[in-house]
């Protein structure tokens, strides 16, 4: 068992929290939270004793003995949680996105090479059965050569708090989700985008949560992305539903099931891939696995970059009115 201090205890943090306890790989040894009633009520539903739960990192880690932390606050305090884990010379498995800009997800990449300690992103959209059975069956070369891509996703939620407040809440937290799908679907990255913001009149975020887009793979791959947080009914589950089209037919993503169609009325399930463990819980094992062999997890900081830049230049897309090389972003 490796030990694990958990920082963020709120609504993702929850969900962390049980998964940590289930987990055989790892065990919490301490639990951080700024809020005194969140750190309380995960420390009474986990046993956790008081003496190890924290209102800061740094107490904690002068305090505890651990291997790794798990960073579960927002984006915005990101930086400060994981380069305070990474100093102490600790491993860091933190939530998505890396950063809340390029410039912090760049430094802090820099810092855990500088470090040799693993820096890993929870890309959990990667780790179920309809983006693995995506991913083998083009890997697999079924589909041939892909040529262009449709996302369509409409959510509705009401989170309240710091997304509601965010210039583009939709782009800033959730598409990194299907920007990174598409990496890892497609095999490849995200070379330029382009895109609008549309404020539908009901909106209730401060800032635009509905955005059509055209991103352009490193090879070629056109994808158009259209996506909504303001859906007023039949949603699209988290994944977004996707149409993807070769030369031998169309992969298809619904509800999280993935269906070939090679002619024109008919369509048939593909066999998902089958996963010992999905989402959180293949992340942990995953982080576990990644320290134990000593490899870069697929979604460390450094590979998870092009993701977190596509967010950003999707946001300058928006906003300047023009395409947006990913590249530009470094400059
Ligand atoms: N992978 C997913 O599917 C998924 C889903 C939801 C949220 N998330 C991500 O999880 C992260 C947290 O989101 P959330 O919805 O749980 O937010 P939240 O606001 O509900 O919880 C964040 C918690 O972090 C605590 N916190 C903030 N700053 C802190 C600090 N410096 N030290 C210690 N604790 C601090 C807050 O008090 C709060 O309890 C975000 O990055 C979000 O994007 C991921």
């Amino acid at each position: 068992m490796q030990r694990i201090i958990q920082v963020g205890l709120g609504a993702m943090g929850q969900g962390w929290a049980n998964c940590v306890a289930q987990s055989e790989r790892w065990e919490a040894t301490a639990y951080v939270d700024v809020n005194r009633k969140r750190l309380a009520a995960a420390a009474e539903r986990h046993g956790m004793p008081r003496n190890r739960c924290f209102r800061d990192l740094k107490t904690a880690l002068g305090s505890v003995e651990a291997d790794a932390v798990l960073d579960v606050t927002p984006q915005q305090t990101r930086r400060d949680v994981c380069a305070t884990a990474l100093e102490y010379g600790l491993h860091v498995l933190c939530e998505k996105p890396l950063a809340d800009t390029v410039k912090n997800a760049v430094a802090l990449t820099e810092q855990a090479r500088s470090v040799n300690r693993t820096l890993m992103v929870a890309q959990n959209y990667r780790y179920q059965p309809a983006t693995q059975t995506a991913k083998r069956f083009i890997a697999r070369g079924r589909l041939g050569k892909v040529g262009y891509v449709g996302v369509s996703f409409h959510k509705g939620p009401h989170f309240g708090g710091y997304r509601e407040q965010m210039p583009y809440p939709l782009l800033l937290d959730m598409a990194i989700h299907h920007f990174d799908m598409m990496r890892c679907i497609l095999g490849g990255d995200v070379a330029a985008v382009q895109g609008t913001s549309i404020n539908a009149p009901w909106n209730w975020n401060r800032g635009d949560a509905t955005v059509s887009a055209f991103l352009e793979m490193s090879d070629g791959v056109g994808v158009n992305y259209f996506a909504s947080w303001v859906s007023q009914g039949w949603e699209t589950d988290w994944n977004a539903n996707w149409r993807i089209e070769g030369e031998k037919g169309v992969l298809l993503i619904e509800d999280s099931q993935v269906y070939i169609a090679d002619k024109c009325a008919t369509r048939r399930r593909v066999a998902p891939v089958k996963m010992a463990h999905t989402h959180q819980a293949w992340l942990l094992d995953g982080f576990a696995t990644a320290l134990e062999k000593k490899v870069e997890p697929d979604t460390s900081a450094g590979n998870n970059l092009n993701s977190l830049m596509t967010t950003h230049a999707m946001t300058r897309a928006v906003e300047e009115q023009r395409r947006v090389r990913v590249e530009e972003l470094l400059q």
